[in-house]
């Protein structure tokens, strides 16, 4: 199978060069280090994102120790994604969190939660075009090297696409090197089908990179809509990642076969690692969730994890699912998840 064009080429911004263009996805509560490092353990990506970092509590953070935060050698490129909702501060944090040499910066104008949009992120700074450019101009000043902002298609009402166009004008305008752009609107939730077939327009219009990103399974699912990609500069896969952390790797090598139990408890030896045992129990459980979607009966491994009082009983109850030898699924469903 030909996996062309998104291998080649490496996706080059400001001289900083993401080979393969494939990028994991800045996910809450899933892509802190433990994540990472277990995606890392099969390669693949170009980069490796971190989940959405309120940029005010990184000043709090430390930072080579915080499972936020920190990063290993082994991971390769890592992209911080931040939540801005001004510029108080801003330089100072900029400068603190230079420490952790940043491979690109991502500012999320994407996010659609009610509690993110309350305090004026995510989705909500994509509708103010004065406080985003204000952000943009002090992330451009502060920070030389690769800068991305994440978005959707913004509000669906009419005038969107004149709204979204003056966007990605001001995007180029102040600088940003590339857009990751989940193409659904800020309300569609994860229901709706993404857009794909709009990068053509909204590439040519921004003049920027875009890295594509929704819904995303395999290259069969690429290929499948091999124009609408076509104008991508790369692909951003979230969810899958979660399923198989492996997808990244299957890029190349789509017949890697992978020991899921061995992955699974080695996830849990990860987390303990950097998390704190309050802490650790609920990342175990949030990645269970997308991990059980792997198999025919996986909601009996997904109940048994959920009602586990510790890491250690999850690790005993997913140890009798694995004994049993779980038929797989032969096509993954992330509806609902
Ligand atoms: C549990 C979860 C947490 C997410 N957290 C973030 C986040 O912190 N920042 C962000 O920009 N997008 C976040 N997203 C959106 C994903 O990055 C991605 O845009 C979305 O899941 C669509 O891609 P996918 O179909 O490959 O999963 C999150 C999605 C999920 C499912």
């Amino acid at each position: 199978m030909n996996q062309a064009p998104f291998l080649a080429p490496p996706l080059a911004l400001r001289g900083v060069a993401f080979d393969p263009p494939l990028f994991c996805a800045p996910m809450a509560e899933i892509s802190h280090s433990a994540f990472r490092r277990l995606v890392a353990d099969f390669g693949g990506a170009g980069a490796l994102f971190t989940e959405m970092l309120s940029a005010k509590q990184l000043l709090n953070e430390e930072l080579h120790h915080s499972p936020w935060t920190k990063r290993r050698a082994c991971e390769g490129r890592v992209i911080y994604q931040l939540l801005v909702v001004d510029t108080a501060k801003l330089p100072e944090i900029l400068d603190h969190l230079a420490a952790l040499a940043p491979d690109g910066l991502d500012l999320n104008s994407s996010c659609p939660a009610p509690t993110i949009r309350a305090m004026g992120g995510g989705a909500d700074l994509f509708e103010d075009a004065t406080r985003l450019r204000a952000i943009l101009r002090v992330l451009r000043a502060r920070f030389a090297g690769p800068l991305t902002v994440k978005i959707r298609l913004g509000r669906e009402e009419e005038g969107w696409r004149a709204r979204l166009g003056e966007r990605l004008r001001l995007l180029r305008e102040e600088g940003v090197d590339g857009l990751t752009l989940h193409p659904r609107f800020a309300g569609d939730k994860l229901k709706r089908a993404p857009r794909h077939e709009l990068y053509a327009e909204l590439a040519a219009e921004a003049r920027l990179p875009i890295i594509a990103n929704g819904d995303i399974l395999d290259p069969h699912y690429v290929h499948s809509r091999a124009a609408d990609f076509a104008p991508a500069a790369g692909l951003m896969l979230g969810r899958i990642a979660a399923a198989r952390p492996w997808v990244f790797a299957q890029w190349k090598n789509p017949a890697l076969a992978v020991d899921h139990a061995a992955l699974w408890q080695r996830f849990c030896d990860y987390v303990e690692e950097d998390f704190a045992a309050a802490r650790a129990l609920g990342r175990v459980k949030i990645f269970t969730a997308y991990f059980c979607r792997n198999f025919l009966f996986g909601h009996n491994f997904f109940t048994s994890v959920q009602s586990a009082p510790t890491v250690a009983v999850a690790r005993e109850r997913a140890a009798k699912f694995f004994a049993g030898q779980p038929a797989l699924t032969r096509h993954i469903n992330l509806a609902g998840i």
